[in-house]
């Protein structure tokens, strides 16, 4: 009899293979959800997901939401997934087959949990970690969003996607739609610098540069699609929640933070939010859990605070004009002004899409909103540098929120916190 060491495939720790993700080979079957979509924002519609789906159709609202049956199975479909990468997650996510996420994965997912000691004692802090999401594939946790969708427009056989963006999400768009071979047009501020336009071109897309911030390209997106459609092409817009499976993927950034914890989660974490995909995933990934029985039903979930700028700021007002959160949020607390300059490009949302349902987040998690201003995300961002971390002057917003947390005692000391570092600073050229 052989040791177990001694033969190169059974020495092989799957979990410490990264230069590919391990593609399942069997049991993909067992493991795999079909979920239904359901509206998230209370009128309880329901339809189905073997066609591309965009608003709520009873509402009309963008609040179509994944629901997967089968609670405690999935937490034992949770437990039997070895693995490096997103897929290892399939039983809370849409994908249908192992094929699909070979021919589309770019090896997203499985970001570092980083431990900032320094950073933690300057902010009176028991634990300070940060997620670091520069690390994904295109430099921006836009990949785990785009990822997931792209396999499933695949699976629906959809020909174009189409989208407004920032910056890092047309690259992520553009990236997958290559590896998918499906057709991609994105529409940016005019003012994006070249470094996102160029790659989201070179990864094939098609790139409209129009207006100075993105409720203009949104629109520019909105006409392009109305145009596809009435020539009959197989057109599908997957702009910020107008679409359920974005949040599917950006979720697995919940799942991995309970993971990387133990199941220990902190007490708060702090989510730069523009369209607030990534704020409603991590709930819903912690809810999830709780459901498959892996976070008990009595737990304290992380309080997720929002950082948004002082120059758009729609959840902290919200707030401000109704802390109890009682009132028709749409019509009070929504900032009209558009947005004014930042390097935070991605924060630079003046009308979130599903603005009451990010309030109720926050709401229920007994955490907030808070704004910061560019010059304290500047030193922000000098000190994760200093620590050794990329982070984009998103990233940066959650240390200059915490502190500000900190500074009103909202946050108290000695609190285990996470800041969610979503991108890179490589493309932020110029800013
Ligand atoms: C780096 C970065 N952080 C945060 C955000 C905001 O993300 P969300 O739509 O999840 O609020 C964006 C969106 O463009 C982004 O590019
Ligand atoms: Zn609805």
């Amino acid at each position: 009899m052989s040791e177990p060491n001694e033969s190169p495939t059974s020495s092989v720790d799957p979990s410490h293979v990264v230069s590919a993700p391990a593609i399942p080979e069997h049991g993909w079957a067992d493991l795999l959800a079909s979920p239904t979509l359901r509206c998230a924002d209370g009128c309880d519609a329901t339809t189905s997901d073997e066609t591309p789906q965009t608003n709520c159709p009873g509402c009309g609202r963008a609040s179509l939401a994944c629901v997967y049956e089968g609670g405690e199975r999935a937490g034992l479909r949770i437990r039997a997934q070895a693995g490096p990468g997103l897929i290892r997650w399939r039983a809370l996510l849409p994908i249908r087959s192992g094929e699909t996420y070979r021919r589309v994965t770019l090896g997203e997912g499985d970001s570092p949990l980083l431990s900032v000691d320094r950073l933690a004692a300057s902010c009176g802090l028991g634990e300070l970690l940060v997620k670091d999401e520069s690390t994904q594939p295109m430099g921006s946790f836009k990949a785990r969003g785009f990822s997931v969708l792209v396999m499933r427009a695949l699976e629906h056989g959809v020909e174009e996607l189409i989208a407004p963006s920032a910056g890092n999400a047309a690259v992520a768009l553009s990236a997958y739609a290559a590896r998918a071979g499906i057709a991609a047009s994105v529409f940016v501020p005019e003012d994006l610098p070249r470094t996102f336009v160029d790659a989201a071109r070179d990864y094939g897309a098609r790139v409209t540069a129009t207006g100075a911030h993105m409720a203009i390209a949104g629109k520019a997106a909105a006409a392009y699609l109305e145009e596809a459609r009435a020539a009959g092409r197989r057109v599908h817009p997957v702009g910020t929640l107008r679409e359920p499976y974005r949040v599917e993927g950006k979720k697995t950034m919940g799942l991995e933070l309970w993971e990387q914890t133990g199941g220990d989660l902190p007490d708060a974490i702090i989510y730069p939010t523009g369209g607030g995909t990534g704020l409603l995933g991590i709930e819903k990934a912690l809810l999830e859990l709780q459901a498959a029985g892996l976070i008990a039903t009595d737990a304290r979930l992380p309080r997720l605070y929002a950082v948004q700028l002082a120059g758009c700021r729609p959840l902290v007002s919200v707030f401000e004009s109704q802390p109890d959160g009682g009132g028709p949020v749409e019509e009070v607390g929504a900032d009209h002004a558009p947005p004014a300059a930042s390097a935070a490009l991605g924060l630079r949302v003046a009308r979130p899409a599903s603005l009451l349902r990010l309030v109720r987040v926050l709401q229920r998690t007994g955490g907030g909103a808070v704004s910061v201003d560019d010059g304290a995300i500047e030193s922000a961002r000098a000190d994760l540098f200093g620590a050794g971390i990329d982070a984009a002057p998103e990233g940066a917003a959650t240390l200059a929120a915490l502190r500000a947390l900190r500074a009103s005692g909202t946050i108290a000391e000695g609190s285990r916190v996470v800041l969610l570092n979503t991108a890179s600073m490589a493309r932020y050229v110029g800013l």
